[in-house]
């Protein structure tokens, strides 16, 4: 079973199961990781499903759309590695992919 693990701001880690064609932030929210709240249903219009990706794991997640740029933009916490998980389409590919959670969403 292809997993992902969502590191929450305090390190404490949740490795949950997802299928193919998920995105990340519905994977999230199916399985009650805390600190994603998702509140656009994955529109890419709130930034409420701020995630930082792993270095490891850059290349594999693509680049941001340019919907998902203009939010982070407004996210005083975005950082180079800075994702909208809800943007990123999970595959096959994904198995075994990190993400961070931050401390607050905006
Ligand atoms: S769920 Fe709203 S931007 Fe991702």
């Amino acid at each position: 079973m292809a997993t992902v693990t969502f590191i929450s701001f305090d390190g404490e880690k949740h490795e949950v199961p997802f299928v193919e064609g998920q995105n990340l932030m519905q994977v999230a929210i199916d399985n009650g990781v805390s600190g994603i709240d998702g509140d656009c249903g994955g529109d890419a219009a709130c930034g409420t499903c701020h995630v930082t990706v792993d270095q490891q794991w850059i290349a594999a997640t693509g680049s941001r759309t340019p919907a998902e740029e203009q939010m982070l933009e407004m996210n005083p916490d975005c950082q180079e590695t800075s994702r909208l998980s809800c943007q990123i389409a999970l595959g096959a590919e994904h198995d075994g992919l990190i993400v961070n959670l931050p401390e607050f969403q905006f």
